[in-house]
C-alpha cells in the first residue's frame, strides 16, 4: 500500500480521494507549519510528500525521508519552496496545482486595485473610528482606473486574467514584460509588449506583479526600480513576497516615490519589514489570493489525482519540471 504525508490539513476532498483509491493516508494533527525534521519524521517510508507553500523541501530532506519517496505534490501554484533540481536529481517527481486558481487570484489581484486605488480600508478604518463627521468635497480622494495604464509583470495564466478584467470591465489600457510574448493577450486586450520591465514601470499607472519566484527575479522591484515609477502609481503583488525589495518599497511608499501598494504576499513572511503595517498607503492581506472555498477545494482535487496518476505509473498533469 503505497503511502502519502500531508503536512498539514487541507480542505476536503484530498485526503478522502486518496483514502478512497487506497492509499495510506497520513496528516499531520499540528495546525501550523512544521520544522523540517517533523516533515521527515512525518514522511519517512512515504512515497508521496504533500506539502504547502510553506514547507521548505530540499535535497537533504528528500534523502531523509527515504529512497520510497517518488512525488513531492505540491498544494500550490508555485514552487519556489521545493528543491526543483535536487528532485530531478533525485528522480522525484514534482506537481503543483495550476489553472484552478487562476480566476480566484486573478479576482484578488483587482480587488487590491480597486481598495488601494480608491482607498477603502483606510475609510473603512476612519469610518469606524468614528471620524466621519460629514461629507466633504476632499476626503479620501483617490484615483480613476479607466483610461489609466496597467502594467503587467508575467503574463502567464494569471497576468492574462488580470489583464482582461482590467481592460474590458474598467477600460485600462494594458502593457506588460514576460519572458516571451502573449499572443492572445495581444490580441484579446489589445496589449502592448514592452521590452524591460523597466519599460513598464516608467509608463504603468497600476503594476501588477505575476512572475513566479527564481533568482533572477528576486528584488526584481528594488530600490532603483522603484524609482523609476510615477508619484501617482500603485504597485500590487500577489506573485511571491521576496520579488520586492519590501524594505525599499516601505522607503518608498513613505517618500511618496510611488503613491500605493496592495500586497498580498511579504518578503519574510508571515513577518512585515518594519513600518509597512503603520501606512495608510498600502493594503495588506495574509496571502489569501487563492483563498476561495471554491478554489480550495479543487486544488485538493488536483493535488490528489497529481499523487494518484503518478504513483499508477501515469504521468500526472501538473509535472513541473526545473526552469
Ligand atoms: C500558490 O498556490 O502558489 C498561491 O500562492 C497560494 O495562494
Amino acid at each position: 500500500m503505497s503511502k502519502v504525508f500531508i503536512t498539514r490539513r487541507i480542505p476536503e476532498p484530498a485526503e478522502s480521494l486518496l483514502k478512497g483509491k487506497g492509499f495510506s493516508v497520513s496528516v499531520s494533527f499540528q495546525d501550523r507549519v512544521l520544522t523540517k525534521d517533523e516533515i521527515i519524521a512525518g514522511a519517512k517510508g512515504c512515497d508521496a510528500l504533500l506539502p504547502l507553500l510553506t514547507d521548505r523541501v530540499d535535497g537533504s530532506a528528500m534523502d531523509a525521508i527515504g529512497s520510497q519517496l517518488k512525488i513531492v505534490a505540491n498544494y500550490a501554484v508555485g514552487t519556489d519552496n521545493i528543491d526543483l533540481a535536487a528532485a530531478k536529481t533525485r528522480s522525484i517527481a514534482v506537481t503543483n496545482t495550476p489553472g484552478v486558481l487562476t480566476d480566484t487570484v486573478a479576482e484578488f489581484a483587482l480587488s487590491l486595485i480597486i481598495s488601494v486605488a480608491k482607498r477603502i480600508p483606510e475609510a473603512d478604518r476612519f469610518t469606524r473610528a468614528g471620524k466621519y463627521e460629514g461629507w466633504a468635497p476632499e476626503l479620501f480622494l483617490g484615483s480613476d482606473l479607466k483610461g489609466k495604464t496597467l502594467g503587467i509583470l508575467g503574463a502567464g495564466r494569471i497576468g492574462y486574467e488580470v489583464a482582461m478584467r482590467a481592460h474590458h470591465g474598467f477600460g485600462m489600457h494594458i502593457i506588460y514584460n514576460d519572458i516571451k510574448r502573449g499572443e492572445e493577450l495581444e490580441k484579446h486586450t489589445k496589449a502592448v509588449f514592452k521590452e524591460t520591465t523597466e519599460d513598464v514601470l516608467r509608463e504603468a499607472d497600476v503594476v501588477s506583479i505575476h512572475v513566479p519566484l527564481m533568482p533572477s527575479t528576486e528584488h526584481l522591484l528594488n530600490a532603483d526600480r522603484l524609482k523609476l515609477m510615477k508619484p501617482t502609481a500603485y504597485l500590487i503583488n500577489t506573485s511571491r513576497g521576496p520579488v520586492i525589495d519590501e524594505v525599499a518599497l516601505v522607503d518608498a511608499l513613505k517618500n511618496g516615490t510611488i503613491r500605493g501598494a496592495g500586497l498580498d504576499v511579504f518578503e519574510f513572511e508571515p513577518k512585515l519589514a518594519k513600518g509597512l503595517a503603520e501606512l495608510d498607503n498600502v493594503v495588506i492581506t495574509p496571502h489569501i489570493a487563492s483563498a476561495s472555498e471554491e478554489t480550495r477545494n479543487k486544488m485538493s482535487e488536483i493535488v490528489a489525482s497529481n499523487v494518484n496518476d503518478f504513483l499508477a505509473g501515469e504521468v500526472p498533469e501538473n509535472e513541473v519540471k526545473e526552469a
